[in-house]
């Protein structure tokens, strides 16, 4: 129930301040769209090659065993300074999460499935973007914003179906209920996940 409301809530919030719900699907994309939709593209794609740059050296100096810490300990500096720059709260989320503390929430859950929907009918997954102003758990006010993050080959070595050894036994000895496996090059992995209150 609460959840079907936050959906109604955050589209008919869209549609009031006119924001396209499917930008890419829009017949007429915005040409002056709102300064959190920049600041929030902006935020993902340097989040995305940030980490992405990160984990090429770490995986190069160190193989991939050596390269988890890295992903882990890089992926939160990187959403902290990303946080502080642009006043928003900055994560990563997924269908198949690895960290706990990484799990949808109601509406992150709603449209991780839209991103795969929209992925089946033949979008492409990195012009998979959403936005909507909605009312969080506490009736804040809050401007939300997802993008798809694609499964790239440099990413199967920790996400992908065969894992070394040493690589599956570490990830159990920190993450013993990851589910974020057995992903192919291509997949959708999950997404960047951003938020602003708003007045
Ligand atoms: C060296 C191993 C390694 C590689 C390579 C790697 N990851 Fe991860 N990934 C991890 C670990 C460890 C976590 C858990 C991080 C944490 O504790 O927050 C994670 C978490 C994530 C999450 C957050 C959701 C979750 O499952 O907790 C996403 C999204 C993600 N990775 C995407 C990617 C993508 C995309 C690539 C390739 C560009 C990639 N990863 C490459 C190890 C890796």
């Amino acid at each position: 129930m609460r959840f079907a409301s936050i959906l109604i809530l955050g589209a008919a919030l869209t549609a009031s301040i006119a924001l396209a719900p499917f930008p890419s699907l829009a017949a007429k994309p915005n040409p002056n769209p709102p300064p959190e939709i920049i600041d929030s593209r902006g935020a993902a794609q340097k989040f995305g090659a940030t980490l992405k740059e990160a984990l090429q050296q770490a995986m190069q100096s160190g193989g991939a065993v050596n390269s988890v810490a890295v992903c882990h300990d890089k992926a939160e500096q990187i959403a902290t300074d990303l946080s502080k720059n642009t006043g928003m709260l900055v994560g990563r989320t997924s269908l198949k999460i690895r960290n706990p503390a990484n799990a949808p929430d109601n509406w992150e859950l709603a449209v991780l499935k839209q991103f795969d929907a929209r992925k089946a009918q033949g979008e492409p997954i990195d012009k998979l973007e959403f936005f909507a102003v909605i009312d969080d758990d506490q009736g804040q006010k809050t401007f939300r914003y997802m993008k798809a993050i694609p499964t790239a080959a440099l990413c199967l070595g920790c996400h992908g179906e065969h894992l070394t050894p040493e690589v599956d036994a570490k990830l159990k000895e920190l993450y013993p209920n990851d589910t974020a496996r057995g992903f192919k090059e291509g997949d959708l992995r999950g997404a960047f996940t951003l938020a602003k209150p708003l007045q």
